[in-house]
């Protein structure tokens, strides 16, 4: 980790992150530091309890997974982020702000600056993506039926 690398030009959001201290064993810590605050939030804590129970493991290992797939482009992470939160009906649009504030925390305490504007980067474009699919769901997305009768309602 060496803060001359918040010098160096920023890789693009398809290109890999080149900080010789960013691989698998570091995300994986850093994934179960970013949990472990997460569980311990009065908010985000009980949701991520109701949908995880106990079973932790295999919900870390798939997050480390997925931030190598983001963040090293080594394609390690194969799922579908989407239906795995548009499903979460107890979740407001408010507790991306919480999960955000956490996780920049989090890179923040952990990562160079420079390492750390790449994750937040990244993750800041992700949860964009998600908040859309779970609170701005265009009639067009849900089907053409589902358009027409909308643009009906609404004639
Ligand atoms: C309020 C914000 C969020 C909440 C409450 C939340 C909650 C959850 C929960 C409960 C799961 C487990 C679902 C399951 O195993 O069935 C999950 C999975 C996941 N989350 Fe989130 N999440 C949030 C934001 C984000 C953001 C911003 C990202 C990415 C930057 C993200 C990435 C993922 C991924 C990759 C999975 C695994 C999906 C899969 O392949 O099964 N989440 N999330």
């Amino acid at each position: 980790m060496s803060d001359a690398l918040s010098a160096r030009p920023r890789p693009q959001p398809d290109e890999a992150l080149k900080d010789p201290a960013v691989d698998r064993a570091f995300i994986g810590r850093l994934v179960r530091e970013f949990y472990r605050r997460v569980r311990s939030d009065t908010r985000l804590g009980p949701i991520f309890a109701g949908e995880i129970k106990d079973d932790w493991e295999p919900h870390l290992e798939k997050m480390t997974d997925f931030w190598c797939a983001v963040i090293l482009k080594d394609g390690s992470y194969h799922g579908r982020p989407v239906p795995a939160h548009v499903k979460l009906t107890t979740v407001e649009e408010s507790d991306f702000d919480i999960w955000l504030g956490i996780f920049r925390q989090t890179v923040a305490d952990l990562c160079a600056p420079g390492t750390a504007a790449v994750f937040v980067e990244r993750a800041e474009r992700i949860a964009r993506s998600l908040r859309l699919a779970m609170f701005f769901r265009l009639p067009a997305a849900l089907g053409p039926d589902a358009a027409r009768a909308r643009s009906a309602d609404n004639a």
